[in-house]
């Protein structure tokens, strides 16, 4: 099926692009390798491979004797980064799991893995998977209306519209876009969406600015005014719809609440997680969670607030901006168990 474009007269006007295609910076690696401090002989769960950029620091860092575990939703993505590590001189060292990263339990259990020194979760989406218009995460490429991480299962974002309530599509726009007048905006997307289906990543992305430019004068002057700066545009509407849309679609809260309920079991005695954040919502969920670890004594250890790339990293990788880390690290004993600290 070949993708016309209505225009949405945006194509090439996004940002200039930092990452080469088909490739994946990864964020805050000293910030992480620090909080881990691992050594020869260590065992690390990568949650979420991407280009595997993680991954090569921590196969370099704990050596031969040591273990690497990574999962990853997408399984095209990963077989193609499976092949660059192999290239690289890690062939046969990396343990590969594609799936959901809520199943690292069982993943750890088939190869034999009872505990974890380090586990990391880089939340969200890779540059590969913007990149590609065919998997349909991109607001500024013409694609079809999917957003799967995992292209063989579940429904699409088209598929999403079409069966949402108002109310459920405006609290997600809201909780993990923070779109602006949410409700109405809800409102109008689906009763579009019921006239003429959204087929295409730039029919949508059309109607999110067709629709703040009418709001925008109307109801919110300003907020939502497309300014051509020196350098770049700022924030595409449909960039936060297209954010709520694909965690929407991919049940990413789910999944990372999911992971927060069982890591601190993952882990081996004095272990550290580390999760990267792109926005408030998952940030707030990662922090309540280690935050209630550690008055229930599952954490020995969090940080107090979150990590933020360097000036330098943020200059380079506009990506890292909005990116937080937190860490916790498991008691070297196991905690007593007690009523009290179970809040
Ligand atoms: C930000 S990228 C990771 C980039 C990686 N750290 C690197 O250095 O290249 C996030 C990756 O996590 C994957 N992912 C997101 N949610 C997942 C989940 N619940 N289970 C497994 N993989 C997931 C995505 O498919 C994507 O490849």
């Amino acid at each position: 099926m070949k993708f016309m474009s209505r225009s949405s007269g945006y194509r090439g006007r996004g940002p200039r692009r930092s990452t080469p295609e088909g490739a994946h910076r990864p964020i805050m690696v000293e910030e992480i390798l620090r909080v881990f401090h691992l050594k020869p002989g260590d065992k690390v769960a990568d949650l979420t491979l991407g280009h595997g950029g993680h991954t090569e620091h921590f196969l370099r860092t704990v050596g031969t004797e040591g273990t690497v575990l990574a999962m990853d939703l997408d399984f095209d993505q990963a077989q193609i980064t499976l092949s660059r590590l192999q290239e690289a001189g890690f062939a046969g060292r990396l343990l590969l799991e594609t799936g959901n990263f809520a199943g690292i339990g069982q993943a750890m259990g088939k190869f034999g893995l009872p505990a974890m020194d380090a586990i990391l979760a880089d939340l969200g989406i890779s540059s590969m998977q913007i990149d590609k218009p065919e998997r349909g995460f991109s607001y500024r490429r013409e694609g079809p209306l999917d957003m799967r991480m995992d292209p063989r299962r579940g429904e699409t974002a088209r598929g999403l519209l079409t069966t949402i309530s108002a109310e459920d599509l405006a609290s997600g726009l809201e909780e993990f876009g923070d779109v602006p007048l949410a409700g109405p905006m809800a409102r109008a997307m689906l009763s579009a969406h019921r006239v003429t289906p959204f087929e295409t990543t730039t029919q949508l992305a059309e109607f999110c600015l067709t629709w703040h430019r009418g709001t925008g004068s109307a109801q919110n002057p300003g907020e939502w005014r497309l300014r051509q700066g020196k350098k770049k545009w700022e924030t595409h509407p449909a960039a936060r719809v297209f954010q709520a849309l694909r965690i929407m679609v991919n049940r990413e809260i789910a999944n990372l609440k999911h992971l927060l309920r069982v890591a601190s079991d993952l882990l081996a005695p004095g272990g550290t997680l580390a999760i990267l954040s792109f926005h408030s919502g998952e940030d707030r969920l990662v922090k309540s969670a280690l935050e209630q670890g550690l008055r229930q004594g599952k954490y020995a250890e969090i940080n107090e607030g979150p990590i933020r790339a360097t000036f330098e990293e943020r200059t380079a990788n506009p990506r890292s901006r909005s990116a937080k880390l937190r860490w916790a690290r498991r008691p070297l004993t196991p905690p007593e168990e007690t009523e009290a600290g179970d809040t």
